[in-house]
């Protein structure tokens, strides 16, 4: 889609992955879904629920944007939203887009339930066109899941494009590692569990650490109002941060699986720089992990820095050929590697 927006991953925060369906203006000052009433007004507009967002979505635009940040919103290409409570765009794209324009809306997440009988390739697009009829730039997020093969058009249509089902916040089965493995375009394989409690701290850096080397959005999904230190120091690692926002905007990919637990991940970097993620998915013990030139793609003979990006430290010496490190059981490693 051509305006302009989201040449690196969009960053932020949603309530859904925490709060669900318990927002308000004051708690929450943001929107997932369950932000309007329950009906249209009765000239078919969407009106913000009056008694969780009695001062209406344009105040809260203009507080959000009082604190240097944009403000999202979220609808369904359907007749209700995903939680059945409020109603959906489908049939009133034009109406819609140019109300969220109006209240000075920055960015639409645009989800997948309640359709009609037609496919994901008609209902998306047609709010692309509304919002680019909108007036105001508005940065279109899909979250059709992955259907109709959406890496192949997503781009067309919208600024980030979700390619799986929901995440939810664990290590295991249909979750986090699953949601990263399919995620297989520049697309968004869900917002972040961080800080909500369901893995350890290590987990929540594999986490991140997946989603800044494959360029994934960074929207943090926790309470941060009640957030903890260590939390806190993952989901603002400037130097990871830096990894997922690099102006080249080249996804991360998995180049080498050694074994059910052991994997390298690699992507290109501006000035010819490399991301390498050295990923431990074992339970049981720490393992030597080993990135070659050849999977990471740099050419035979260069020799590198290596910068792990987690500790802030440029490790002692140079590299040729090869990266060796030990990764302990659920853990990663993030290196950045400069020609020298
Ligand atoms: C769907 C989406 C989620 C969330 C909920 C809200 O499940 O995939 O990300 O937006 O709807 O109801």
């Amino acid at each position: 889609i051509a305006n302009g927006l989201g040449l690196t991953p969009q960053m932020g925060w949603n309530s859904w992955n925490h709060f669900l369906c318990n927002i308000n203006e004051t708690v929450v000052r943001a929107t997932d879904d369950c932000w309007a009433a329950g009906q249209r007004d009765s000239q078919g507009y969407m009106v913000a629920n009056p008694s969780t967002f009695p001062s209406g979505i344009k105040a809260l635009a203009d507080y959000v944007h009082g604190k240097s940040l944009k403000l999202g919103i979220y609808s369904s290409a359907g007749t209700q939203t995903c939680s059945n409570r409020m109603p959906g765009s489908l049939g009133h794209e034009d109406t819609d887009a140019k109300t969220f324009a109006s209240w000075g809306v920055d960015y639409l997440k645009y989800d997948n339930c309640n359709p009609d009988d037609t496919n994901e390739t008609v209902r998306f697009p047609r709010m692309s066109r509304a919002l680019m009829n909108s007036g105001r730039p508005i940065f279109y997020s899909l979250c059709e899941w992955g259907y109709m093969d959406v890496a192949k058009w997503g781009g067309l249509y919208g600024n980030s494009w979700r390619t799986t089902g929901d995440i939810n916040d664990t290590w295991t089965s249909n979750s986090m590692l699953y949601n990263i493995d399919t995620n297989d375009a520049f697309a968004n394989p869900d917002m972040l569990e961080v800080g909500n409690g369901g893995m350890t701290y290590n987990e929540y850096v594999v986490h991140f650490s997946l989603w800044a080397i494959a360029k994934a959005p960074l929207i943090i999904g926790c309470d941060v109002t009640t957030i903890f230190k260590e939390t806190l120091g993952i989901l603002s690692n400037s130097e990871v941060i830096a990894v997922n926002q690099d102006r080249l905007g080249v996804q991360g990919k998995k180049v080498r699986k050694y074994d059910d637990e052991i994997e390298v991940w690699a992507g290109r970097l501006t000035r010819h720089r490399k991301a390498v993620l050295l990923l431990n998915r074992g339970a049981a013990r720490s393992r030597q992990i080993t990135a070659t030139w050849r999977d990471v793609g740099i050419r035979r003979g260069l020799t590198v820095e290596a910068r792990d990006v987690w500790k802030h430290e440029t490790l002692p010496g140079k590299f040729a050929g090869s990266l060796t490190a030990v990764v302990e059981p659920h853990s990663c490693k993030l290196f950045v590697l400069t020609p020298v």
